[in-house]
């Protein structure tokens, strides 16, 4: 009786809430967490802070940013807009663009600063957009809308120095043949006005602009401008603000499009431990833009090598009071293994599992499935593992020469996932495009009976386009978070 009361007692201080990039992240009112090409800000009381675009079915623009908070970084309440649309406003209606707004604490003024790229619908303003408020979750009163220095802004970031607290706007000064630069430009002392140019990008015509401080080095990550298409995200290193910067490298594995996501924001977590980097990127669907997925991962710095690159994990467990984070280990269930059904196969691949790929999913009645899956009857995240090389346009460089499939690109197929042959509660699996031979995964929650005998059921559904899955390598079971 004392025994299990005390075992009670230890689980439930111990609620340790897992990071799953790409999966379907929910707020604790049990909706899609939608904040996208945010911030995290950090209170004095150590609270994250998250805002982002704030997008619905039919609203994916001018929809207000949003705000929630989080104590983990995992477990996010939802706290409404922060900036709300004003009809007939000239540069917050919903008719306007409201993109990647960043919060900054300004000491002199006594209040938060919200920044973002103020635009309208066809982009030709190229404003960078002003509104404070006194508590860090808003409302935020809109100040003004300006052109940083006379010049263009398009996507906007924004850094601030830890070892002096002064903050800098990065931004792209536009897509026109004059422009295609990266500023960073230092604010004045109240980070409200821009001041003086710390360096420029020359020429590189990249986007979505972050930067990330270490001891010794500041390393900015930008992306390549492939619009909603991810690509692969590059960083440069310098000693200081104002340069020399190094050449540009990629900093996730090549032709994983940065694991399928754009880079615009990165946090430095400095625990008791341990002083984590993370990659805070956004998953953008073109599909269905107001369903977009977040991509947080880790990043390995290495100062010495002066080298920095983004990793992938599945499902982490990140401890913001010391720092470190615990990659879940989960166990693999293999395609080679299991059983494929009507016109579904098994065929030769020499970069998959056993040599082996599933292919040739399509519809309800060619399909694969998974058996003797172990359960705990508890939600679980279950990483499917596929290649989809339906190759979208673009390929990897701006205005490289698309490999298209069928005379059109795809963002992503849609697979069918049923749990135990319950075909009343089917799962949506969106499987981006990936590259030939490259293998990717997107999780899944899913409710597994407790013990061996589970079985998981991938089929085809229609994603706009073909009733076709993607191909199917292995998936991984998680255990369920405590
Ligand atoms: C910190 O927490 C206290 C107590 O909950 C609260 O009154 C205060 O406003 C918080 N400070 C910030 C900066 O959020
Ligand atoms: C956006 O602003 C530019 C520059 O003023 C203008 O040429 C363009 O017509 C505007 N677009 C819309 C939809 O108002
Ligand atoms: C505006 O941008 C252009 C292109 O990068 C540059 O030549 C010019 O100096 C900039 N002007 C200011 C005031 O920063
Ligand atoms: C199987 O797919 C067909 C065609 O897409 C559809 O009409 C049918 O309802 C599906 N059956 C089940 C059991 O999902």
């Amino acid at each position: 009786m004392f025994f299990s009361r005390l075992l009670l007692l230890l689980t439930a201080t111990t609620t340790a809430k897992y990071i799953v990039p790409g999966g379907r992240w929910r707020d604790t009112k049990g909706d899609l967490v939608n904040a996208h090409a945010g911030c995290v800000t950090v209170d004095r009381n150590g609270t994250f802070w998250l805002f982002g675009e704030y997008k619905i079915e039919g609203q994916t623009e001018g929809g207000g940013v949003s705000v929630y908070s989080s104590a983990d970084l995992a477990t996010w309440q939802p706290h409404g807009l922060a900036l709300e649309p004003v009809a007939g406003h000239p540069y917050i209606s919903p008719e306007m663009i409201i993109q990647r707004p960043k919060v900054v604490y300004s000491v002199e003024a006594k209040k938060y600063h919200m920044h973002w790229h103020a635009d309208n619908s066809t982009y030709g303003l190229l404003l960078q957009g002003l509104a404070t408020s006194d508590s860090i979750q808003g409302p935020y009163e809109f100040v003004s809308a300006t052109a940083p220095l006379g010049n263009w802004s398009q996507d906007f970031g924004l850094f601030t120095d830890y070892k002096d607290g002064k903050s800098y706007a990065l931004y792209s000064n536009g897509d026109k043949k004059e422009g295609r630069d990266v500023y960073l430009t230092a604010y004045d002392s109240s980070a409200t006005n821009l001041k003086e140019v710390a360096h420029r990008f020359d020429k590189y015509d990249l986007e979505a602009p972050t930067i990330v401080q270490t001891d010794r080095s500041y390393y900015a990550l930008m992306s390549h401008k492939t619009g909603y298409r991810p690509n692969n995200v590059v960083a440069f290193r310098a000693d200081s603000l104002n340069g020399p910067w190094s050449q540009p490298w990629i900093v996730s594995p090549l032709n994983t499009r940065t694991y399928n996501s754009q880079s615009g924001y990165t946090l430095r977590i400095k625990g008791s431990k341990k002083t984590t980097y993370l990659y805070i990127g956004d998953q953008w669907d073109s599909n269905s833009l107001w369903e977009s997925r977040y991509i947080w991962l880790p990043m390995t710095i290495d100062d010495r090598k002066k080298d920095l690159s983004v990793d992938w994990y599945d499902v982490y467990d990140l401890d913001v009071k010391t720092g470190e984070f615990t990659p879940i280990e989960g166990k693999t269930y293999y395609a080679s293994d299991a059983e494929v059904a009507g016109s579904a196969f098994k065929q030769e691949a020499n970069f998959a599992s056993n040599g082996v790929i599933a292919t040739g999913i399509y519809g309800n009645d060619s399909t694969i499935t998974f058996s003797g899956i172990e359960g705990t009857g508890k939600e679980q995240w279950i990483s499917f593992y596929y290649q989809d090389a339906d190759d979208m346009g673009f390929g990897d460089q701006p205005g490289g020469t698309p490999d298209r499939f069928g005379g059109t690109w795809q963002l992503r197929r849609i697979s069918s996932v049923v749990v135990n042959g319950n075909k009343q509660e089917v799962q949506t699996l969106f499987q981006r495009d990936t590259h030939k031979g490259i293998i990717l995964s997107t999780p899944l929650l899913l409710k597994l009976d407790k013990g061996k005998q589970n079985t998981i059921t991938v089929g085809g559904l229609y994603n706009g386009f073909d009733v076709k899955g993607a191909d199917l390598d292995r998936i991984v079971v998680y255990p369920p978070e405590k």
